[in-house]
């Protein structure tokens, strides 16, 4: 019986995933194989002549049925690096982009003093937790509509030893807030679903068939949620507040136009992400 190596697993699953037009065919093999093994991607590198047994092997051939019909890595292998923190996630979340991290590093830039902030859909709690862990005496509260994905952020909150410092409740948007003894933030950050519905069948298959929709979607020019958040913020802003929402590569024009209609609102600003693309939005009152 052939006897498998590190390497011949690489080398053979890297040219199956290619042919089953999965992107990053290498990255996403060495990934899955160090989750059935139990090795970080350099110790798999260091083992490429270790042979790998029959129960791996098992393993590593229904992960790869999975991957090849476009099931997504983090969610086959329930981790996903974001801010350099390990975010456990699953199907009931979308998986945080390395884009969102933008958002984040705008807000640690700007701290000067202990503030109070609300994530809105938080999911798997990637923002509110990646600030938690910098901003240890910030207060914050993170709200989203899925029950499911709150499950998962307090996962998350546990597992970096933040739970104490975030309160997570379910709602649409703002209502779950309005219950709270102090409504006033200042700061209001979001990743809001920014999709537009008829762009569906231009994303990969990985999203579109995988990631929950109400995660992604956001009405017919995707800015639903967005014109939502914008319109009901002010309300729930300290004087001087900041709202900070991440948009999608053609809408700065549009949201531009919702905040600058808005007596509320004093200043725009946009922040570029690494394609030059106006990714993030600050509006400050
Ligand atoms: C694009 S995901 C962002 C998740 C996470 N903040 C991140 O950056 O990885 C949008 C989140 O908003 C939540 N959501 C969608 N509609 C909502 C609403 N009306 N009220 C609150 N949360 C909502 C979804 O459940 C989802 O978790």
């Amino acid at each position: 019986m052939k006897i498998w190596r590190v390497i011949d697993l690489i080398q053979w699953t890297t040219e199956y995933f290619e042919r089953h037009n999965i992107p990053n065919p290498r990255l996403d093999v060495e990934l899955l194989l160090g989750h059935v093994l139990q090795k970080s991607r350099l110790q798999i590198y260091l083992n490429f002549d270790m042979p790998v047994f029959q129960e791996h092997l098992l393993v590593f051939r229904n992960l790869i049925k999975k991957r090849s019909a476009h099931t997504p890595v983090s969610y086959l292998t329930n981790h996903r690096e974001f801010m350099s923190l390990d975010f456990y996630v699953d199907s009931r979340v979308l998986i945080p982009r390395p884009d969102t991290e933008i958002l984040i590093e705008m807000v640690l830039e700007q701290q000067e003093r202990p503030c109070r902030l609300l994530d809105i859909g938080t999911g798997c709690g990637a923002i509110a937790i990646s600030l938690a862990v910098n901003l240890l005496d910030w207060e914050i509260v993170a709200t989203d509509i899925s029950a499911e994905a709150l499950d998962v952020a307090q996962r998350n909150a546990d597992k970096h030893n933040c739970a104490n410092r975030i309160t997570f409740l379910q709602g649409d948007l703002f209502e779950a807030v309005k219950e709270l003894e102090n409504t006033r933030f200042d700061w209001i950050v979001s990743n809001p679903p920014y999709v537009s519905i008829k762009d569906r069948s231009v994303l990969a298959p990985d999203v579109h068939n995988y990631e929950p929709e109400v995660a992604l979607f956001a009405g017919v020019d995707g800015l639903n949620i967005i014109r939502r958040i914008i319109a009901e913020a002010p309300e729930f802003l300290n004087p001087k507040g900041k709202l900070v929402l991440e948009i999608g590569y053609n809408q700065s024009r549009d949201v531009q136009e919702l905040i600058e209609s808005s007596a509320m609102y004093s200043d725009c600003q946009f922040i570029q992400d690494y394609s030059g693309i106006e990714r993030v939005v600050v509006a400050s009152t």
